[in-house]
């Protein structure tokens, strides 16, 4: 390799030597029993963002494969050249409906979404006001966009309307990012007092609800429903890639919020459209989560189950305000944290071991499934329990 390219082995020596290092591990398809490519018995799935099983839904798989047969595979061009179809719209406005948003735009991932549409609402004239605990695409877009970014730490209102107080009246815009449901924690920001403050300081407030969407509230739409918030002057960014079991990334808003984006999001403006699989699949998959509430319904008792157990058993997770499909049990470090992944494992359990960087501190992150039998919640605890948390 030519001498331009020598840092790289040194860099990834470091990322070994701090225990870093990442590798993907191939898993049969998402279902609440999963084998992985290294072979071995069948795991029960604690890892997966499927939270309503829908990735393998026959209508949801259905809906993709006739759109295939339809569309072809790729959208083949920028939604303003030559990309867009007839399903963009019927989707767009099936979140919107759904939301209760005067509209809403798709972007070709959650990640885009979010970075595209920050940085084309602010610019460095303009702040940024952020949890600390948000997703990773939150804080690459607000450094993109150049403008002044504080975070505050994770949940502190107080210390939101601190900053609010102390910077507001220094920039043009401003834009509060939040996720509604944490990825990595599970618990649910205050967007209430959020929203307020937003309103009383004339700033814009992002709701990233990637992990809310098609799960909290009484038809799942999102963190607002659930928290009896209005859907207006509020930017709703979601993903399509994990309740719904599709790829992509959505912003929910009022119409000229979403006819801005349509012009000024280079994400969207400039990248190919969605495929016809994907929005299909995402559209039937909407249609499910309103038409079959069955499912969310049994995600929310595996929820209550593991809840109660893990509070018999003693076991310390982090506490929500409402309940959700994530669970986060800290650990002491980066060792502790693998060993009782591999443990879980040796009793079969698929728990993911979160470790710095991605997270500031180590954690098991358990995530639940609707199609989760009560028995696979039984056998979780037990192993749980063996770790001596
Ligand atoms: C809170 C949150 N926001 C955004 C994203 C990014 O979504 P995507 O995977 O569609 O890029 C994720 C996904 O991992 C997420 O957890």
């Amino acid at each position: 390799m030519s001498q331009a390219f020598a840092w790289l082995e040194p860099a990834l020596g470091a990322l070994q030597r701090a225990h870093w290092w990442r590798q993907p591990r191939a898993s049969s398809a998402p279902a609440a029993l999963v084998t992985l490519e290294d072979g071995g018995q069948p795991l029960i799935n604690f890892c997966s963002n499927d939270y309503l099983g829908l990735a393998t839904h026959p209508a949801v798989k259905a809906a993709a494969i006739q759109a295939i047969q339809e569309w072809g595979t790729g959208a083949t061009g920028s939604r303003l050249l030559s990309g867009e179809r007839p399903l963009h719209a019927e989707l767009e406005s099936a979140i919107a409906h759904w939301k209760g948003t005067e509209a809403a735009l798709v972007f070709s991932s959650g990640t885009a979404a979010n970075i595209g549409t920050i940085a084309a609402l602010v610019d460095p004239r303009d702040l940024i006001l952020a949890d600390s605990y948000n997703h990773a695409c939150l804080k690459k877009g607000a450094r993109l966009s150049r403008a002044t970014y504080y975070e505050y730490r994770h949940n502190d209102v107080e210390q939101l309307r601190h900053y609010l107080k102390k910077y507001r009246h220094q920039y043009r815009r401003c834009l509060i990012l939040s996720d509604g449901v944490f990825s990595m924690d599970g618990d649910v920001a205050p967007l209430p007092d959020i929203r307020q403050l937003g309103a009383e300081f004339t700033a814009m407030v992002l709701v990233d609800d990637a992990h809310g969407t098609g799960v909290l509230g009484a038809t799942g739409a999102g963190t607002l429903e659930a928290l009896g918030q209005s859907n207006t002057g509020v930017i709703q960014m979601g993903t399509l890639s994990k309740a719904l079991g599709s790829l992509g990334g959505y912003i929910a808003g009022d119409q000229s919020l979403i006819t801005y984006l349509r012009h000024r999001a280079s994400t969207w403006v400039y990248s190919t459209g969605l495929s016809p699989a994907d929005t299909a699949a995402a559209l039937a998959a909407i249609q499910m989560v309103q038409s079959e509430p069955q499912h969310r319904q049994a995600l929310h008792d595996r929820i209550q189950q593991l809840a109660i157990g893990l509070a018999k058993g003693g076991v310390q997770v982090l506490p929500r305000s409402v309940p959700t499909p994530i669970f986060c049990l800290p650990a002491p470090d980066v060792a502790t944290v693998q060993a009782w992944g591999q443990q879980l494992q040796a009793q079969g359990c698929w728990v993911a071991a979160v470790r710095p960087p991605t997270v500031p501190y180590s954690r098991l992150r358990i995530t639940l499934r609707a199609d989760h039998t009560p028995q696979h919640i039984d056998q979780l605890l037990t192993a749980l329990l063996s770790l001596h948390i």
